[in-house]
């Protein structure tokens, strides 16, 4: 295993312990699911605690950190040049529908550059992180994209837009034409989970717009650390900003991002 900075381990306990707490909720939520009264409310309470219960913690432990939190907003730092980047519950509609899927995203940015991300997946217990130039860990044993060459023979995840969400159309128009070239498409709904499983080299691929910088900011560093090309969908801007994402091993960036703006094959 690596040398993990003492900022990493902070935040690698912050997600464990907050993970626990999301575990026991979710149990909480399959029993609910019965009944299906307050449900909802009994989630957003659980997002929320999982949210404050990873500031205290990295407060605690770096308070002069700024945040920007997904459900809490931005809070400037008396450090200017560093802030967490957090996502307490990502897959929120899996864990509403008891569905096991959902993960803690905290990142690191420094000057504008992600330095450090951990995803957790607390019912699986996988917890994967990320430092600059160290390279990508899952639980304690190092991360490689896979060594797919061929986009025929590969398997990317997605983000379908749903109720309220933009593009619908362009969606179906990428979904079309990704289904009739590769050997099939996955949408399991945890960005960040995506993310990390194109890391461990289970998906080749993993495409999705409209996100925010709290969904993908830790997933960003993970894949690449792993040793895969993250880019915005669409030009050389960073897709953390942009939201719209396009993460593959080496070899299928250009292939795949061309059939997807449909250029080719
Ligand atoms: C969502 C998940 C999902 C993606 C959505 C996100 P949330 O985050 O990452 O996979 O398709 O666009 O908003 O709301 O569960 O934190
Ligand atoms: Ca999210
Ligand atoms: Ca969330």
């Amino acid at each position: 295993m690596a040398y993990l900075s003492p900022t990493l381990n902070v935040m690698l306990g912050a997600a464990k312990k907050t993970g626990r707490l999301l575990v026991r909720d979710f149990g909480e939520v399959e029993q609910l699911q019965v009944s299906m009264k307050g449900t909802n409310d009994f989630v957003s309470a659980a997002d929320t605690k999982a949210e404050q219960t990873l500031y205290r913690e990295l407060k605690k432990a770096r308070p002069d950190f700024g945040f920007l939190l997904e459900e809490g907003g931005a809070e400037e730092g008396r450090d200017k040049d560093s802030r967490w980047i957090i996502d307490p519950l990502d897959g929120t509609t899996n864990f509403l529908h008891g569905i096991p899927h959902f993960s803690i995203s905290i990142a690191l940015e420094r000057m504008g550059e992600i330095m450090a991300g951990v995803i957790y997946h607390p019912v699986a217990d996988e917890l994967y992180y990320a430092e600059k130039g160290i390279g990508t860990y899952l639980n304690d044993h190092r991360l490689r994209v896979s060594a797919r060459r061929r986009v025929e023979e590969s398997v990317f995840a997605t983000g379908i837009p749903f109720l309220g969400r933009p593009a619908h159309d362009r969606f179906l128009a990428e979904l079309q034409t990704v289904m009739a070239h590769s050997a099939g498409v996955r949408r399991m709904g945890s960005a960040a989970l995506d993310l990390a499983y194109v890391a461990a080299g289970r998906y080749d691929g993993y495409w999705e717009r409209n996100l925010s910088p709290w969904d993908v900011a830790a997933g960003v560093l993970i894949v690449r650390e792993a040793g895969g090309y993250v880019s915005d969908m669409d030009d050389g801007r960073n897709p953390v900003l942009t939201g719209n994402i396009l993460a593959t091993n080496d070899y299928l960036h250009k292939p795949f991002g061309e059939l997807l703006r449909g250029i080719g094959p």
